[in-house]
């Protein structure tokens, strides 16, 4: 059976500056992203996994080349229409958690729902604040939140909406392994009973060995995927290209 794409970017292309200083931090780069996978891009410092992943989600533009999210040609829209798609089809999570600070926990997981004026599925709701541990912290503001009671925050907000594409960079970066290992549980769950299709930047091999596939970039490109990844695999890989 064809695996459906819920995501793919075509001879992608970005080079950031001009001139002398210009650099390539994407070069004519295809990948494809499985509907209802997990799929993890690892790579050297520099290599293009943020530049990708923002390009992917329509926050940053090509120089050349094409992003599609489902059908739809992201290159094809004017900013408007990315504030639309972005909004209604995609959930971020960066490691700086981009937190309204002066709403609540509970007010800034709601908030891309309410903004798109659209239902909540209360029992999903329920389900992931449970989950990420955060009932008894819904009325604090970010500013009386531990780092990783924020990040928890931030990726319960990625998941509320049910988006199409969850994309996060980093999303586990500032937390200690225990908080670490539960959000990234919760992904792999969202993924398998809930069928959430999450692409996941990360440097860690552990991290990363949760996801269904894991991407490897080396300078702007794909150079390596390991199916049913384990850390150990993962290592080994990276080993080979030189993180
Ligand atoms: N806004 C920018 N202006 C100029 N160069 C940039 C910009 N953003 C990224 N770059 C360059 O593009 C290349 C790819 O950067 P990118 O942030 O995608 O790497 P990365 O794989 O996410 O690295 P890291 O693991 O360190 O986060 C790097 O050489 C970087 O210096
Ligand atoms: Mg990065």
């Amino acid at each position: 059976m064809a695996q459906r794409i819920a995501a793919r970017a075509l001879d992608a292309t970005k080079v950031y500056g001009r001139g002398e200083t210009a650099v390539t931090a994407l070069d004519k780069l295809t990948i494809e992203f499985a509907q209802g996978a997990f799929t993890a891009i690892m790579g050297p410092s520099g290599s293009g996994k943020s530049t990708l992943m923002h390009c992917q989600a329509g926050l940053d533009t090509l120089t050349s080349g094409q992003v599609f999210v489902g059908d739809q040609d992201l290159t094809k829209l004017d900013d408007d229409a990315l504030t639309v798609l972005r909004r209604d089809r995609l959930g971020f999570v960066f490691q700086a958690y981009n937190l309204v600070p002066t709403l609540t926990a509970i007010e800034n997981i709601t908030l891309p729902r309410t903004l798109a004026g659209g239902e909540m599925d209360g029992t999903w709701l329920d389900k992931i604040i449970d989950t990420v541990r955060l009932r008894d912290r819904l009325n604090h503001r970010p500013s009386e939140l531990s780092g990783g009671q924020q990040q928890r925050v931030a990726v319960a907000r990625a998941l509320a909406g049910k988006p199409d594409i969850v994309f996060a960079d980093e999303p586990t970066g500032n937390l200690d392994s225990k908080g670490g290992s539960e959000i990234l549980g919760f992904m792999k769950e969202a993924v398998e009973e809930l069928g959430q299709t999450i692409v996941m930047v990360s440097h860690d091999p552990v991290a990363a060995s949760y996801a269904n596939t894991v991407v490897f970039l080396n300078d702007g490109q794909v150079v390596d995927s390991v199916d049913k990844p384990t850390p150990r695999k993962l290592l080994d890989r990276m080993k080979r290209i030189g993180d």
